[in-house]
């Protein structure tokens, strides 16, 4: 897993500043300098697909809640299995994806929360992309405090779709029925590859949107729609 840390671009950082703190400021990404974790910037995903496994119908009869798991980070492997299944792409010819989508759209985005920070997933790059360093698990949810400690929360986020044709604006009931079918495969195919990678699920509709919404820097447009807690189990 190629790594670029925020400690290392901080490296970078006295040097750039070196050259004068105009250059700086103007090099520099600002989320790169919030904090002083080894946060990766970017975590470049292996190869998510793998021949073995369960069949289907195994992994349908297999999947559950769960709510109780290690403090195990996953391996890298699971994260990027978990994450293709979430919203990667299954036919790199065309860039569509695992799970379908209203019109070819692809509008919802995938977040992962994780002790390290909060990333974004990158289907094209099959990479997670560093949003902010900070350890939002704990501000997930007050009451289900084992998302406070489990490896990774994913956060389903819709973004606005504007209308094809502007004299047509889109109907926004119809829309947000849209993302939440969409979002449902994706719940679903992360659970399925989940069991299938011996690791726990639970779908969480109970979260602090607001606090995501402020932490992951979305803008009002965008709709927080569910969260997806995964982890190692018991
Ligand atoms: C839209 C949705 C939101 C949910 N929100 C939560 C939640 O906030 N907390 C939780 O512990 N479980 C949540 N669940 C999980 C359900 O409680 C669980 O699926 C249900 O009890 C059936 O159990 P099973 O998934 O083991 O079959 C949610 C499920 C769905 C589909």
């Amino acid at each position: 897993m190629k790594q670029v840390t925020v400690k290392n671009l901080k490296k970078l950082s006295a040097a750039v500043c070196a050259f004068g703190i105009l250059a700086g400021a103007l090099v520099l990404p600002v989320k790169a300098m919030a904090a002083e974790t080894e946060a990766p910037v970017t975590i470049t995903l292996p190869a998510p697909f793998t021949k073995d496994g369960l069949t289907v119908k195994e992994a349908l009869d297999r999947r559950r809640s769960s709510r109780q798991f290690t403090d195990a980070p996953l391996q890298e492997k699971q994260l990027s299995a978990i994450l293709w299944a979430a919203n990667g792409i299954n036919r790199p010819e065309s860039g569509k994806r695992v799970n379908p989508t209203t019109m070819g759209i692809y509008n919802i985005d995938v977040y992962a929360v994780m002790a390290n920070g909060i990333y974004k997933y990158d289907p094209a790059a099959h990479a997670l992309k560093l949003v902010s360093p900070v350890d939002f698990r704990p501000q997930i949810n007050a009451k289900q405090t084992f998302v406070h400690t489990a490896p990774l929360t994913l956060f389903y986020v819709a973004n606005p779709v504007p209308p094809k044709d502007p004299s047509r604006p889109v109907n926004p009931e119809r829309q947000l029925a849209n993302n939440c079918l969409v979002a449902g495969t994706m719940l679903q195919s992360v659970a399925l590859v989940a069991v299938d990678e011996g690791l726990g699920t639970c779908v969480r509709g109970s979260v602090d949107r607001e606090a995501f919404r402020k932490a992951a820097g979305l803008s009002p447009e965008q709709r927080v729609l569910i969260s997806q807690t995964v982890g190692v189990l018991h």
